[in-house]
């Protein structure tokens, strides 16, 4: 199973996925020498992105997690195509989710803005946010801490406050994370939120989706095989395994 993000932030995703399906083989590209993805356009990304699913496929993955909602918006159509036999799992914001359980009628969108410049973000909003009112936030400042590991302490919990209490001031009940990197933030902003807002955390769901486009496929890995995990992260002199 691959999967790559600009960064350490899919992270999340793959931890998920490993929880759920412990007999899979898993390796993760993270592309943190070309992090930040949030603001290139999306010609960029979509290089990038093949880059990664080259590497992966080269490897001998057998499907491709896009653990990155910004890769996803701009270059998950450009994948499909290109290699229409392999199986790919995206990410975008978890707005649904979040519209039908609002009470207030008004939900926190945190993401880069690659991801809402995106299709898909447009037609999931049209199409499921049509009776909430949605705040939309662009955090890049989440993806900086998250690489630099400062994901507790006086500045982070100063940066968290900054972009969450707007959205809070504003009436959300439900923050959508819709950077991978953002739910390494959680126990920050849950603290910031402090009751008032429920965090959408995709993670899990994403997961599920993985597992179950395996199991239709007949993908599954063997129960006898012994599971082997991967770690590559690009650095300034190309892509190093740690
Ligand atoms: N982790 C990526 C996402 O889910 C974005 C971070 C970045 O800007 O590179 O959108």
């Amino acid at each position: 199973m691959g999967f790559f993000d600009s960064g350490l932030g899919g992270l999340c995703i793959l931890d998920a996925f490993r929880r759920m399906c412990p007999g899979e083989s898993t390796i993760y590209i993270a592309d943190s020498a070309n992090c930040p993805y949030g603001n290139r356009p999306p010609e960029e990304i979509v290089r990038l992105s093949v880059a990664n699913t080259e590497r992966l496929l080269g490897e001998g993955c057998k499907m491709v997690v896009v653990a990155c909602n910004t890769a996803t918006a701009a270059a998950i159509d450009v994948l499909r195509a290109k290699w229409p036999e392999v199986p790919f799992v995206g990410l975008e914001p978890a707005v649904k989710p979040a519209a039908l359980k609002s009470r207030t009628g008004v939900v926190g969108v945190l993401a880069t803005a690659g991801t809402f410049g995106g299709r898909l973000y447009r037609e999931t909003k049209a199409k499921f946010a049509k009776d909430v009112t949605v705040v939309a936030t662009v955090a890049d400042e989440f993806v900086d801490l998250v690489e630099r590991g400062e994901t507790s302490g006086p500045d982070a919990e100063r940066t968290v406050r900054a972009k969450l209490e707007p959205l809070l001031a504003a009436g959300c009940d439900m923050l959508v994370l819709g950077c991978t990197h953002f739910p390494h933030l959680k126990p920050l902003m849950e603290k910031v939120a402090d009751g008032r807002a429920a965090l959408v955390d995709p993670s899990d769901a994403v997961a599920r989706q993985a597992r179950r486009v395996l199991s239709a496929r007949g993908m599954l890995a063997p129960g006898a095989s012994e599971p082997f995990h991967r770690f590559a992260r690009t650095g300034a002199s190309g892509a190093n395994m740690v």
